[in-house]
């Protein structure tokens, strides 16, 4: 099969060349040059652990490529992947399709007959229609199918979520683009990965309920967590006590500083626009969203106020800084709110991130940044992990004790123990125990 695949940002980028892997001949384009030419010269633009590799060995098995010109690559495709971002709009949280509608006017010439165009991005119920339109405005005569797949992987884990996928979501209204799509995925139904057949709204409206439904467990169960610290519960067995009902499930119950990233803040969003086109309100997505954003900046207070309630004269050690671990993706990271509210108290802030200090320069000022979390703690009235990387996970509390001004924890994402930290004279607070 050859595969052409249109952006290359996380999910082309992983997809493209997993796809690479299956045994396809996949053509990966995108419009920045800058990308290209790192991915031509075998640098990897983003990080994700394993995917250098990969990329490599499947560039040297003459099966993955890049190119910018797209017109060139698409006579040839039997699939057409459309995998460019599709970020909130501003000003009122639907999701901006421009680059989709750009994707779908520029490859429009140059399709072959048969060929299958498959949304791949995260984009509402209806935008396959739209595609499909605006494909036969400028070719009336062409065959073609436009399908919907989209992908479910997570950052840090993009390559084995996408190898054994709990479910590939194939969405189509015809049986040229069912075959198509199971011939791609055919390599998966060795690891018995089901592959589930629906209409194509049906697998647009599938990637936001899913996204949205897994916002609605971190929220309910940091909701949860804030009542524990009240009553004087544990937030772990809590979240145990009720994951292990198979009903509820034990996965994605962790209590933390509230989720960001590239999907969760804007899907939800999104799905909330949706729901109000289509008079269908979603009051529950809508609560988890006002409930996570508050809870971003309440993460900040809650550091301030272990300090005494003032963050004046005071230095906070930030150790962690992406959305979460294993990625360098700082986008609606809970550590931006979380440095925000310190430094609105009063507080200075020097942190330390194993990948994402670059990303984070963007967008978090008047940080000093350090080499690594002993430095950071240097002369610190607190630490506070805020990102829950396995380099924070044993520090050596002994030097970090001698190197603090206090002794003082906060651990955001509870990566430890009370009776471990206590145990070396530290203040622990941590959330919902
Ligand atoms: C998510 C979905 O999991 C994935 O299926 C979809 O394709 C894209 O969005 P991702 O954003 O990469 O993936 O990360 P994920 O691991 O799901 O975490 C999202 C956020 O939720 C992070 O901020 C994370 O820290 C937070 N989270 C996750 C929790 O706070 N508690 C949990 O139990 C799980």
């Amino acid at each position: 099969m050859r595969i052409v695949m249109i952006g290359t940002g996380y999910v082309g980028l992983v997809s493209g060349t997993c796809f690479a892997d299956f045994g396809h001949h996949v053509t990966c384009v995108d419009k920045d040059q800058s990308k290209i030419d790192a991915l031509l010269d075998g640098r990897i633009p983003i990080f994700e652990p394993g995917l250098d590799e990969l990329v490599a060995a499947n560039v040297a098995s003459g099966r993955l490529d890049f190119t910018l010109d797209l017109a060139s690559v698409l006579p040839e495709a039997d699939a057409v992947f459309i995998a460019v971002g599709t970020p909130s709009r501003r000003g009122d949280g639907h999701a901006d399709l421009t680059y989709v509608h750009a994707a779908s006017r520029e490859m429009a010439p140059h399709l072959r007959d048969g060929a299958v165009v498959v949304t791949k991005s995260t984009v509402p119920v209806g935008t396959g229609d739209e595609v499909e339109r605006t494909i036969r405005e400028t070719c009336p005569d062409l065959e073609f199918s436009v399908a919907s797949n989209p992908e479910f992987l997570r950052e840090g884990a993009a390559i084995d979520d996408f190898k054994r996928p709990d479910r590939v979501v194939i969405g189509v209204n015809d049986e040229h683009a069912e075959e198509v799509l199971q011939g791609i995925y055919r390599p998966l139904t060795r690891n018995e990965s089901p592959m589930l057949v629906m209409s194509r709204r049906g697998a647009e409206l599938t990637k936001y309920a899913a996204n949205a439904f897994l916002a609605t467990k971190i929220g309910f169960i940091n909701e949860i967590a804030d009542l524990c610290e009240k009553v004087g519960a544990d937030v772990q067995d809590v979240a145990k006590g009720i994951g292990l009902d198979t009903r509820i499930g034990s996965r994605f119950l962790m209590p933390g500083p509230g989720y960001g990233g590239s999907c969760f803040p804007k899907d939800t969003l999104a799905l909330l626009k949706t729901g109000e086109d289509f008079e269908a309100p979603l009051r529950i997505v809508e609560s988890v969203v006002a409930s996570n954003d508050s809870r971003k900046r309440s993460m900040g207070r809650k550091v301030v106020q272990a300090l005494g309630g003032d963050g004046y004269g005071k230095t906070v050690a930030v150790l962690g800084l992406t959305f979460k671990a294993n990625t360098d993706d700082m986008r609606d990271s809970p550590a931006i709110a979380v440095v925000q509210a310190l430094q609105d108290a009063g507080a200075k802030v020097k942190a330390y991130d194993p990948e994402g200090m670059e990303q984070a320069k963007a967008v978090i000022n008047d940080v000093t940044y350090c080499e690594n979390a002993y430095e950071a703690m240097d002369g610190a009235d607190a630490a506070v992990i805020v990102t829950e990387w396995d380099v924070f996970r044993a520090l050596d509390l002994k030097r970090a004790k001698d190197l603090l001004k206090q002794p003082l924890l906060v651990d955001l994402r509870n990566l430890y123990s009370r009776t471990e930290v206590e145990r070396e004279g530290f203040t622990y607070v941590a959330v919902g125990r």
